[in-house]
């Protein structure tokens, strides 16, 4: 869609001085995620999947894992985060936060104010014996609680401020119904959209963040307000229904069962699988839509992007891991022989520049 190309450009414009990769889809930026997002542009982000250091486990191997010597610090650390995520979101964006168990209902009551929490994930991680971390060597007599052997994941969408149950999508419909001068039940009459219940219908429901209506729905709707003579246009379905594409034939309950990714050479200490990102992000973004990862790691979320057409940005702070999703990214592209002479003579410069 033409305005995730002008978002994606803007957001280009803005972390120029970060870029190490710049591609047709991807952008890698080098360095503390936390003042590089200060510079994206309000409102341009559509998906934030990300994976901070869990300060909970303290890996040595992990950037900012040990950083923290208090858990007030890390929260107050992860609240700035909250902040700067809430502002670049599109009012209809999602954000999965990963956490460690032992953080995650401090996490989700610091970000509930910002965000509503929409669902807290369970990663059960159902790896076959003798690729299961400790569960299976370790001595279970000298358990003092229960084994972790789960990750958290919260979903959640941007609140409205002083009103953290109602959906950017019922303000906005709000707003425009009353702008055109129809009442709730003509919208109703007119949108065909009667609830089984109350003859509020639909209209209501949507309007209190309930539930959302679909793309055919969403036509009618905007048919019904700008025949009214009264509201110029209405904003694409894309940009004001937050994505939530589900069938039977997908993992829609919050209980995800996906295998942790087996050692390799060269494997990130915290690499998390392919098959998990490609699943949150497509029940939860439109195709082009901009998924941002401010804790790029191995830089798994970007080829999970890629694979799904949508655009990525990640922000990476460790130099040697920053390398690594660049030889990942460019890898992709040659493989399916989409680097462009513009694209990779700007992907080169931009290496030899700020890389290393
Ligand atoms: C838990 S790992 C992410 C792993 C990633 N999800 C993957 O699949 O490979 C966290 C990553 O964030 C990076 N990091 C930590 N603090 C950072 C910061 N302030 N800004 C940018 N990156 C940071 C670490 O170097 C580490 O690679």
């Amino acid at each position: 869609m033409k305005s995730r190309e002008l978002d994606f450009r803007g957001i280009g414009a803005a972390l120029k001085e970060h870029l190490c990769l710049k591609k047709q889809s991807h952008l890698l930026a080098k360095g503390d995620s936390l003042e590089v997002i200060k510079k994206i542009p309000d409102n341009s982000i559509s998906l934030i999947l990300t994976d901070p250091p869990y300060h909970a486990t303290k890996k040595k191997n992990i950037y900012g894992d040990t950083l923290f010597a208090k858990d007030k610090e890390y929260l107050d650390w992860m609240a700035e985060y909250a902040k700067e995520w809430r502002r670049i979101l599109k009012p209809n964006g999602s954000l999965f936060c990963y956490c460690d168990s032992s953080m995650s209902a401090r996490l989700e009551v610091l970000f509930s104010e910002e965000f509503n929490i929409l669902s807290h994930v369970v990663w059960t991680k159902p790896n076959a014996p003798g690729f299961d971390g400790w569960k299976g060597k370790m001595k279970k007599e000298n358990l003092r609680q229960w084994y972790g052997h789960s990750e958290r994941i919260i979903f959640a969408e941007p609140a409205i401020e002083g009103n953290l149950h109602r959906s950017p999508f019922g303000q906005y419909l709000r707003e425009m119904r009353k702008k055109s001068g129809l009442s709730g039940h003509q919208l109703t009459e007119l949108t065909g959209a009667y609830g089984k219940v109350n003859h509020g219908g639909a209209v209501s429901n949507w309007e209190a963040g309930r539930n959302t209506p679909s793309r055919e729905q969403y036509d009618k709707i905007c048919s019904a307000i700008i025949g009214t003579g009264k509201v110029d246009s209405m904003l694409p379905y894309e940009d004001v229904i937050r994505p939530f594409i589900m069938d039977g034939s997908k993992e829609f309950t919050d209980v995800w069962n996906f295998e942790s990714v087996r050692p390799y050479k060269g494997k990130h200490p915290a690499e998390k699988p392919i098959d998990m990102l490609k699943h949150a992000i497509e029940a939860t973004s439109y195709a082009d839509d901009i998924v941002l990862d401010c804790f790029g790691g191995s830089g798994s979320t970007a080829v999970a992007a890629h694979a799904l057409n949508r655009k990525s940005i990640t922000i990476e702070i460790e130099p040697e891991w920053v390398e690594s999703i660049v030889t990942r990214l460019c890898a992709l592209d040659s493989a399916e022989g989409t680097v462009s002479s513009e694209d990779s003579l700007e992907t080169i410069e931009l290496k030899q520049e700020a890389l290393f």
